[in-house]
C-alpha cells in the first residue's frame, strides 16, 4: 500500500490507549523493539489468509481461542501446553463434525492489551486508572501499579517469543496424539448428556483404528504428527504494533510482525480512527469485531478500508452480539455484506456479548448463553444460505471456575474456587471440549440439511 506508513495512525483519533507520561522511556522502548526480530514470517500470514479464504467458502472451519488476556504471572510451559492440547482436541472433534480441515488459531503469544468499559475503577472510595493488560500496567490496585510503563512492552515481547517458540515445538514435535481420544471424555460425569460425546469419540477412535489397520500410521504420517498452529491478538497497543511492523521483501508489503492475525476490537473500530488506520496497511489477515452497535454504514466503510481489493481471507468478521440478539443483528450485517459483494469470513465470538455479574459478585458467562449464541449464529447462516466459518472462544486448558454451567456444572458459589483470569471469564478445559462436541453437532446437521437441499433441487 503506497499511501500508507506504519506511523500514520498517530495523526488519527485514538481511543483505549494509555497516555505514557515518560516520553523518553517510551521512545527508547520503541527504538529497541523495532530492532528485534519479528515473531512471525510473512509467508505464514499469507498461508493463514489462504486457509481463512477456504473457511469463508465452507471448505475449512476456524477455531480461534485462548486467554482473554495473557498475564506475566501466569506464564508457564504447562499453561501453554494445556491450552494448546485442548485446542487440538476441540479441533479434532470439530473436524469430525465439519468434515473439513480446522484452522487452529490461538489468542496467544501477544494477547496482552485490553480495552476497558471505563477509564477508571473505584474500590472503597479510591478511584484509580483501570487495568489495561500486563503490556500496559499492573492489575494490583495501587496508584503506582496503574501507571502505564513502556518497559512492559519488552517483557510482553519476550513472553510472546517464548510462547510462540514452545507452540512451534509442540506443533512439529508430534504432540497431537490421536490415540487418546477416549480419555478426553473421562472428565464428563455419567448421565447429564455425556453419552453423546462418548459416541462421537468412539466414532473418531473407530476411524483411527481403521486407518491403522489399513496401514496409515498416525505416529509417522505427517498430517497426524505435525499441526499448523497460528497466533492472533487484538491490535490495541499501536506503539507495540508499529515497532514490530516490517517490510516483507518477498511481496514488498508491510507485515504486522507481532502475530499471524491481528484483530480490531469492538471499541476501537471507528472507521477514521487510529486502529483501523494501522490495520489497513499491513498484509496480515485482519479480524473485525462486530457488536450490536455496528451499523451497516460503518461496516461498508470498514470493509472498503480494510479490504479494498476484496481479497478472500483478508477480513474476518467476528460477530459478538450476545445470546438472544444474534437474530436482530446478524441478518442485517449479512445483508450489507451481500449488497457490497464483499468477501468475508463469518466467525462467532460467543463470549463477549454474554458477560454478566454473578450473584456471588464475579464476572461470569453462563455456558448455556455461550452455547445458545453459537446455535443462533448457525441458525441465521442456515436461513440466509451463508457460511458459518468459525468460532472464537475465551478458554484455557486449566481447570478454572470462571464460567458457570457445563456438564461438570460450575455454580455461582463455585466461581471463587479457581477464578484466575486477568480479565474476562474463560471456559475451562471440560467446558471447551463440551462446546466443541456441540458445535460439531451443529456442523454435522448443517451438512445434512445442505445435502438434503441439494438432493431435492
Ligand atoms: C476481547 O476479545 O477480549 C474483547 C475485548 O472483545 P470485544 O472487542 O469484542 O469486546
Ligand atoms: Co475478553
Amino acid at each position: 500500500m503506497s499511501d500508507w506508513t506504519k506511523s500514520d495512525w498517530r495523526a488519527k483519533p485514538r481511543v483505549q490507549m494509555p497516555d505514557y507520561t515518560d516520553a523518553a522511556a517510551l521512545n527508547a522502548v520503541e527504538a529497541q523493539l523495532s530492532k528485534y526480530p519479528p515473531l512471525v514470517f510473512a509467508g505464514e500470514a499469507r498461508r493463514l489468509k489462504q486457509h481463512l479464504a477456504d473457511a469463508g467458502r465452507g471448505n475449512a472451519f476456524l477455531l480461534q481461542g485462548g486467554d482473554c488476556a495473557e498475564a506475566f504471572d501466569q506464564f508457564s510451559a504447562d499453561s501453554i501446553r494445556d491450552t494448546f492440547k485442548v485446542m487440538l482436541q476441540m479441533a479434532m472433534v470439530l473436524t469430525y463434525g465439519a468434515k473439513v480441515p480446522v484452522i487452529k488459531l490461538g489468542r496467544m503469544a501477544g494477547q496482552f492489551a485490553k480495552p476497558r468499559s471505563a477509564p477508571t475503577e473505584t474500590i472503597n472510595g479510591l478511584e484509580l486508572p483501570s487495568y489495561r493488560g500486563d503490556i500496559i500496567n499492573d492489575l494490583a490496585f495501587t496508584p503506582e501499579s496503574r501507571i502505564p510503563a513502556p518497559e512492559k512492552m519488552l517483557q510482553a515481547y519476550t513472553q510472546a517469543a517464548a510462547t510462540l517458540n514452545l507452540l512451534r515445538a509442540f506443533s512439529t514435535g508430534g504432540f497431537a496424539d490421536m490415540h487418546r481420544v477416549h480419555s478426553w471424555t473421562l472428565g464428563f460425569a455419567d448421565g447429564n448428556g455425556a453419552e453423546k460425546y462418548r459416541e462421537i469419540a468412539e466414532r473418531i477412535q473407530d476411524t483411527i483404528d481403521f486407518m491403522a489397520a489399513a496401514g496409515i500410521d498416525a505416529d509417522t504420517t505427517h498430517e497426524f504428527s505435525t499441526v499448523e498452529f497460528y497466533t492472533s491478538h487484538e491490535s490495541l497497543l499501536l506503539e507495540y504494533e508499529e515497532a514490530l511492523t516490517r517490510l516483507d521483501s518477498t511481496s514488498g508489503k508491510w507485515l504486522a510482525g507481532s502475530g499471524h492475525m491481528i484483530w480490531i476490537g469492538d471499541r476501537t473500530r471507528q472507521p477514521d480512527g487510529a486502529h483501523v488506520e494501522y490495520a489497513r496497511g499491513v498484509q496480515n489477515p485482519i479480524g473485525l469485531k462486530c457488536g450490536p452497535t455496528m451499523t451497516s454504514e460503518d461496516l461498508k466503510l470498514l470493509m472498503a478500508k480494510l479490504n479494498p481489493e476484496n481479497e478472500a481471507g483478508r477480513l474476518t468478521l467476528i460477530a459478538r452480539f450476545g445470546a438472544g440478539s444474534v437474530g436482530e443483528h446478524l441478518p442485517r450485517l449479512i445483508n450489507t455484506v451481500r449488497e457490497e459483494g464483499a468477501e468475508v469470513v463469518w466467525v462467532c465470538d460467543a463470549m463477549h456479548g454474554n458477560t454478566i455479574k454473578s450473584s456471588s459478585g464475579y464476572k461470569t458467562r453462563p455456558f448455556e448463553s455461550v452455547l445458545r449464541e453459537v446455535r443462533e449464529f448457525f441458525g441465521v447462516h442456515q436461513s440466509e444460505g451463508t457460511v458459518p466459518a468459525g468460532v472464537h472462544f475465551e478458554m484455557t486448558g486449566q481447570d478454572v471456575t470462571e464460567c458457570t454451567g457445563g456438564v461438570r456444572a460450575v455454580s455461582d458459589e463455585d466461581l471463587s474456587d479457581r477464578y484466575h483470569t486477568a480479565c474476562d471469564p474463560r471456559l475451562n478445559a471440560s467446558q471447551s471440549l463440551e462446546l466443541a462436541f456441540l458445535v460439531a453437532e451443529e456442523l454435522s446437521s448443517l451438512r445434512t440439511a445442505r445435502a438434503k437441499a441439494r438432493a431435492a433441487s
